[in-house]
């Protein structure tokens, strides 16, 4: 890569939108809750809830779903932030069902891919969305955490390496307790042994990668890219690290894979989209 181009990269623009009622409120959080009363990581969670939960109300606006439907939905990923560590917030979550349901009911054999699902809150959601609207669910994570990063793949971002570790049976157990484990399938092993060595060859309309570092970022791209639906969408929930956004907005990433440069949009928080344009033939 030139410099030229590196240089233009450190200079992506990314700010996650805090708005004052989020910043007030943390504060308050910092100042008077944590260590006090919220003592436990969970607690923190339901706690944020009330001032993140709004990001589920535009899914009362969703296309192709009755409204009971809609509303049920609410309940049921709120019952997974209440019961679930997770690493997202609502309105990221929504904004992936908004996707899925503007495309309507599966295609013959089409599958939603997430790479990265921690103790299962996201995938227990997906799989919600996914047995409405017809897909498959394949969820790949190592079940041991974070690959170790080395000093060059953590260029100045946090070292995540370990870190996020949980056996595939709680996830198993969350997503039968809590989600739809019947479109499911888990798939163990560090992403460089399972998608970019074996391909997915079903129809990709959804990628949502969430593994907090550039390499297993770009072995998951290597896995899907070929599979992705025309108007498919893959998710990065990883855009406020730095060393993901390079590996993103480089046009040498996208060449490697014979691909033109995609479009990607800053969606919400750590959430980018990333879509192709559709070729004349297509
Ligand atoms: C931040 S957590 C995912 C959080 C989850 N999506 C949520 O919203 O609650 C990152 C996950 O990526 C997995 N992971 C990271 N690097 C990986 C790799 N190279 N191969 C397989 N899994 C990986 C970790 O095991 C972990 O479960």
């Amino acid at each position: 890569m030139s410099n030229k181009s590196l240089e233009s990269q450190e200079d992506i623009p990314y700010t996650s939108d805090k708005t004052p009622i989020y910043r007030s409120a943390c504060w308050f959080h910092h100042r008077f809750l944590r260590g006090k009363f919220l003592t436990k990581p969970l607690h923190i969670l339901r706690f944020r809830l009330i001032i993140t939960g709004w990001g589920y109300l535009p899914l009362l606006n969703l296309n192709n779903m009755p409204i009971a439907d809609r509303l049920k939905l609410i309940g049921r990923f709120l019952k997974i932030d209440w019961n679930v560590m997770h690493a997202h917030r609502p309105m990221e979550i929504t904004i992936i069902c908004r996707t899925i349901s503007e495309h309507g009911q599966a295609g013959k054999d089409e599958i939603f891919i997430e790479a990265g699902c921690w103790k299962g809150g996201s995938s227990a959601k997906f799989s919600i969305i996914c047995k409405i609207f017809g897909y498959k669910l394949h969820i790949y994570d190592s079940f041991e955490g974070i690959e170790e990063m080395s000093p060059d793949q953590i260029d100045g971002a946090t070292d995540y390496s370990g870190m996020f570790s949980e056996t595939k049976e709680l996830v198993e157990y969350n997503l039968r307790t809590y989600g739809e484990a019947s479109v499911c399938s888990l798939h163990k092993g560090w992403f460089i042994k399972t998608l970019a060595s074996k391909p997915v060859r079903k129809p990709i309309m959804v990628v949502y990668i969430d593994c907090d570092f550039p390499k297993g970022t770009e072995e998951v791209l290597k896995g899907t890219l070929l599979s992705l639906l025309p108007d498919g969408v893959i998710f990065s929930q990883d855009y406020f690290i730095k060393p993901v956004r390079r590996l993103l907005h480089n046009p040498e990433t996208w060449q490697r894979f014979g691909r033109a440069m995609p479009d990607i949009r800053y969606e919400f928080h750590h959430l980018a989209s990333i879509r192709f344009e559709k070729s004349v033939d297509q």
